[in-house]
């Protein structure tokens, strides 16, 4: 085998001859109704939109060229990120006019890349995983794909990634009881060129369903790399509000926060009273108003939302422009972009309302929508 220039990587060391592919083409159902306006890689975290972070890891690690591979509100990206000169990148953008799951949005943006090696990114994956290691692993290893994999506390509620005594991926198992292992995809690969064309093309495929075990049953060289650095699914809102907290108070590495790691970031333009109390990782978005003696942990509220008076909001997502009266108690819920809680409810236990409904006075609500 010979050596190529990355094949030895040291921690931090650049990547060269790597395109990325970032997957950000789902509709992000588990979050609506925030998915509703905005896709899930562009909801604002940590005050910047999710991507962001992404983006300026996967620039850290001295990868230049980056292919986005759209499909829901596709619009919205280029209008953010433009060329992607401001992050340092070269920024790539691919539609695709319907879905094509994750397999056939990676077969779609073939015809971009450049180099033999591709990273492959989901797009709302916050992790610390090191990636000159994970493409150390695959050169090493002389793979055609290599998968990042994590272990997971509960593996019953994944499918499942086990890897033999060299790390190479002996099977892909759907999610069960009594799973062998506890190593789960954690949505990072790295693709040889050849394996990408390989893809069907013009017709939705699954990469976890299809074409992984497809590769496996042919006899291709599937890699693991597994690790323990900090790693994170946002595709629920609970895990949403956790990533946000965890990067604002410095638990999850990113390049591109706004502001220094700690309790809280307050943006500019937002008005918060002196005695407001603001902890656990809380991001206050540009132009909220809080009132006087409110309480507000772990949260992420959305520019322009107002909070009353002695209101307390608890591992919350509150929309854009959402009004919650005074005395309202908020825990593990979701508020839509300009809903109008009235004074004195109390929404707990992953109640959701959706953008523009408006709650009187002392409503209660728990689990549900409205
Ligand atoms: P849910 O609807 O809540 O499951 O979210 P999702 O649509 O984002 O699906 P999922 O979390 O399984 O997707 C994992 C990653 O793949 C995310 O970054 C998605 O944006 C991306 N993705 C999923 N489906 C597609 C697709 O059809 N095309 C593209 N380009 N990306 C996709």
């Amino acid at each position: 085998m010979s050596a190529s220039p990355n094949q030895h990587l040291a921690v931090g060391e650049p990547l060269h001859g790597v395109d990325a592919v970032v997957l950000v083409g789902g509709k992000g159902t588990r979050l609506r109704p925030l998915t509703l306006s905005a896709p899930k890689p562009m909801l604002p975290t940590a005050g910047v939109p999710f991507l962001t972070h992404l983006l300026s890891r996967i620039r850290a690690a001295g990868i230049t060229h980056v292919v986005l591979g759209t499909s829901y509100k596709a619009e919205v990206f280029a209008e953010h990120f433009g060329d992607g000169s401001a992050l340092g990148l070269e920024l790539e953008y691919v539609v695709e006019e319907e879905p094509l799951d994750t397999g056939g949005a990676i077969r779609n943006v073939a015809d971009r890349l450049r180099a033999d090696d591709v990273m492959i990114f989901n797009g709302d994956i916050l992790s610390g995983v090191d990636l000159p290691a994970v493409l150390g692993t695959h050169r090493e290893a002389n793979a055609d794909v290599t998968l990042h994999l994590v272990k997971v506390p509960d593996p019953r509620r994944f499918g499942c990634v086990p890897t033999d005594a060299e790390g190479r991926v002996t099977a892909f198992l759907e999610k069960t009881d009594n799973p062998p292992t506890d190593q789960i995809n954690a949505g990072c690969y790295v693709f040889r060129r050849p394996v990408v064309e390989s893809i069907p093309v013009g017709r939705p495929v699954s990469v976890e369903r299809e074409t992984f075990p497809g590769l496996l049953e042919s006899g291709a060289r599937l890699q693991g790399h597994v690790d323990a650095s900090y790693w994170l699914d946002l595709g629920t809102p609970a895990a949403f509000v956790q990533g946000s907290a965890d990067l604002v108070r410095g638990i999850a590495p990113s390049a591109a926060l706004p502001g220094p790691a700690g309790q809280a970031i307050v943006l500019d333009g937002a008005r918060v009273r002196d005695d407001v109390e603001l902890t656990g990782g809380t991001t206050v978005g540009t132009n909220c108003m809080i009132g006087n003696g409110s309480r507000i942990d772990g949260s992420v509220l959305f520019d322009g939302a107002v909070i009353g008076s002695e209101a307390v909001v608890e591992r919350c997502v509150i929309g854009a422009s959402a009004k919650i009266g005074d005395g309202t108690v908020l825990r593990d819920v979701v508020i839509g972009d300009g809903a109008v809680i009235g004074a004195g409810c109390e929404l707990v236990d992953g109640a959701r309302v959706w953008p523009g409904v408006e709650l009187p006075d002392g409503a209660v609500r728990f689990s549900s929508d409205c």
